[in-house]
């Protein structure tokens, strides 16, 4: 049987989702369902003097109106992050329904419950508001708290290296720029959505959520129940994109709402109230600066600079991780300082820092390469680092130059002229750019069970999460090829806290992750299977050890003597069962303290540029990874196109406005916050090195991100190939373009 793993297998649930048969939280439609409407503030700061409520609560079909003065009292949820043990997922320490506080422009104050969902839209809007005001800081150049986060998701805030500063000033060749990358908000096709029902004191939850575990943590600390009392389930999930990686307001919403009319509540946020009060990606300021010598090796690489938080959580976008890894330089220097702002908690976006952070430092790169007259790919083969240039340790698999040079032939750079503007189409200007793609390698705890049954079958269970990526594929193919069996008898369940436990779905962790504890299990079930083998003669497989045994075909067979085996049914049948189970935990090793664990890239554009409009069309585009072993073909590709075009996205078209007066979002709707569509998406191709990880389950990295890394940078310096022009503010717009200057 030739191994499941790597092979581009369809979808298991590809079938359900295509027919209309998979269902979403919001899809839960209980007897007795009742709908919740938020609503949500129109000051960004201050505090709520009074609610006039008498006309919502007259409207047709209306069952409560829950405000602060009459909702349930519940406890402080814990912040995202605030312990390393347990699935805190709180995104914010607001006291939403609990105060007349008001901390940003969109935050929920009020929920109205009414029979349908019209009945409840309506009455919402009849819900009369008055507010003390006060001057909300909503920029990052306002007069908010200014200071240095105590971490960066783990990682100190400042990392220094020899003296980067005079290393630049005496540099030959040198680049010193400000680069600045715009908020950009959530856009999952499924909005945030909860379907709440309590029962005999206990509740359940359909949420549309990358983290069960999470929200069911979020949901027992407000509540003050036992974690067993609560039970979420989200067994398929509309995109994530780390937009769903936390607890917002709408699970504990939906909750309160059903506790306090007696029914089951569904309540599902508009598209313009996921941008109001789900965090998006923070703005960013950045200052990158690089010295070089004649060699082209980097002397000096400086990276600094701002995003902002919010006054009730936080969060930190780790824009600066990229520099402390991907390249050699003798002297480095890296900070980030952040500015309070009343506005929605600001949360995890596809890459969170490294997406903006390699905006500015693959332009800067591009802007060296350019001061060198240097080849851009050539530059960054000068500076592959043989060890991590500031953690000094070796790297765990590092084929940064294989996915370049990949990258670079499948894409034909050599065609590229480097002078800007050489390149024309007609009376259009062609441009080629290339930048690294870079993401870390993470893995979280997690637990698995797995069941075989004599028919030759098993079911595995991990509570983790399907949000478009392909878990429950992934994972039945490890688990086929470590079980012996076709991947087609193997069926994976997720998505539910009454399975073993997983952490969030995100940092590109949980295929490694899960792959491990689905491993763990599957070693236990062999130990499992070898007891029942002890207990009874008849056995070829008597007194034999782990070590000696192998699955195979449906059974455990001799490593020494495939032919000498029993199937799963014999040896089950023996001891009278119909199928056997067992479970396992299994954590990380001390392997990412020892050894700098990451995946690598390069990302290679072509644009049409008008330059008479300042217009940029993607011509074509062509992603090369370095992302250990593939599980699936077929999905990951998927997920390296994903994040490409989310990278487009970010490249050319995605930009939240925001009213700097009153904070509030202008253009929270997907007519006025452009995403790319079909038509903004040339044909784009993914390719990758394959090389396993020795130092990973399957010797796989996680991919859900790398994608979207280096493309914004790719398409500015493409940008720049063809007209000569740096646009250093994302998104490129045809204005930025038409007023950037030339240069040098
Ligand atoms: Mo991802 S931004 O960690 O879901």
């Amino acid at each position: 049987m030739t191994p499941a793993v790597g092979k581009p297998l369809d979808r298991v649930d590809g079938r359900q989702k295509v027919t209309g048969t998979a269902r979403f939280a919001a899809e839960y439609d209980l007897p007795g369902l009742a709908h919740a409407v938020i609503v949500t503030s129109t000051v960004a700061k201050g505090r709520v003097t009074a609610f006039d409520t008498a006309a919502a609560e007259r409207a047709p079909g209306v069952l409560a109106v829950v405000t602060p003065k009459n909702a349930p009292r519940l406890r402080p949820a814990e912040p995202f992050g605030s312990s390393e043990t347990k699935p805190v997922a709180g995104t914010t320490t607001a006291p939403v329904l609990q105060s007349d506080q008001v901390f940003w422009y969109g935050q929920p104050i009020a929920v109205v419950v009414a029979g349908t969902l019209d009945q409840a839209k309506y009455a919402a809007h009849l819900v009369r508001v008055t507010y003390d005001a006060q001057p909300a800081e909503v920029t990052l150049d306002s007069k908010g708290r200014v200071f240095v986060p105590d971490k960066v998701q783990k990682e100190e805030p400042e990392v220094t290296v020899g003296d980067a500063e005079g290393a630049l000033a005496a540099a030959g060749a040198k680049v010193d720029h400000t680069y600045t990358t715009p908020q950009h908000n959530h856009n999952a096709i499924e909005p945030h959505a909860t379907v709440a029902e309590w029962g005999g004191g206990k509740l359940t939850v359909h949420d549309t959520t990358q983290f069960v575990f999470g929200v069911r943590y979020d949901l027992a600390t407000r509540f003050g129940l036992k974690l067993d009392d609560v039970r979420v389930l989200a067994p398929f999930v509309g995109g994530g994109f780390g937009g769903k990686g936390g607890a917002w307001p709408q699970a504990f919403l939906a909750a309160t709402a059903a506790k306090v009319v007696g029914r089951p509540v569904k309540l599902v946020l508009g598209r313009d109230q996921v941008y109001a009060c789900v965090g998006g990606r923070t703005p960013t300021r950045q200052r990158v600066a690089l010295g070089a010598d004649a060699g082209g090796k980097l002397t000096a690489l400086i990276h600094t600079g701002r995003t902002s938080t919010s006054t009730t959580n936080t969060f930190t976008e780790q824009f600066t991780f990229p520099a402390r890894h991907l390249y050699a330089s003798p002297n480095i220097r890296l900070a980030q300082e952040l500015i309070e702002l009343d506005v929605c908690p600001p949360t995890f976006m596809r890459g969170p820092g490294e997406s903006p952070g390699m905006f500015a430092l693959e332009s800067a790169m591009d802007e060296l390469a350019v001061a060198l007259k240097l080849d851009p790919v050539e530059l960054r083969l000068r500076n592959d680092p043989d060890k991590d240039p500031t953690r000094g340790t070796p790297f765990s698999l590092r084929k940064y130059k294989e996915a370049l040079k990949l990258g670079a032939e499948k894409f034909g750079w050599a065609r590229r002229t480097p002078e800007p503007g050489s390149m024309k189409d007609g009376r259009l200007l062609v441009g080629l750019g290339v930048a690294s793609a870079y993401y870390p390698v993470y893995r979280n705890p997690s637990s698995a069970r797995v069941e075989v049954t004599a028919a030759g079958t098993a079911l595995v269970q991990c509570g983790c999460q399907e949000m478009g990526m392909g878990t429950a594929t992934a994972q039945s193919q490890i688990a086929a090829d470590l079980l012996g069996l076709p991947a087609d008898r193997v069926k994976f369940e997720l998505g539910d806290t009454a399975l073993p436990f997983a952490m969030v779905a995100g940092g590109s962790s949980q295929t490694v992750s899960v792959a491990a504890a689905v491993a763990g299990a599957v070693a236990a079930l062999k130990a499992a299977l070898l007891a029942l083998v002890e207990k009874a003669d008849g056995s070829p497989l008597k007194g034999l050890k782990a070590a000696d045994v192998a699955f195979r075909d449906g059974g455990l067979a001799r490593v020494d003597d495939p032919k000498a085996g029993e199937s799963f049914g014999a040896i089950l049948a023996r001891a009278g069962r119909k199928s056997l189970d067992a479970k396992a935990e299994v954590k990380p090793g001390d392997e990412a303290k020892k050894l700098s664990m990451h995946s690598y890239g390069a990302q290679f554009c072509e644009v049409r540029v008008d330059p008479d409009f300042g217009t940029v069309r993607v011509k074509r585009f062509v992603g090369a990874f370095d992302v250990g072993r593939v599980i699936n073909a077929k999905t990951a590709r998927s997920q390296f196109l994903g994040g490409i075009t989310m990278g487009l996205g970010m490249a050319l078209l995605e930009e939240t406005h925001r009213d700097a007066r009153t904070g509030r979002l202008v253009n929270a709707d997907l007519a006025e916050y452009m995403v790319p569509v079909h038509a903004d998406v040339p044909a784009l191709e993914a390719y990758w090195v394959g090389d396993p990880d020795p130092h990973t389950p399957m010797g796989a990295h996680g991919i859900g991100e790398i994608g979207i890394t280096g493309v914004a940078a790719a398409v500015a310096n493409a940008v720049y190939h063809a007209t000569g022009k740096r646009v250093r503010d994302l998104p490129i717009t045809p204005e930025r373009l038409m007023s950037a200057p030339l240069v040098p």
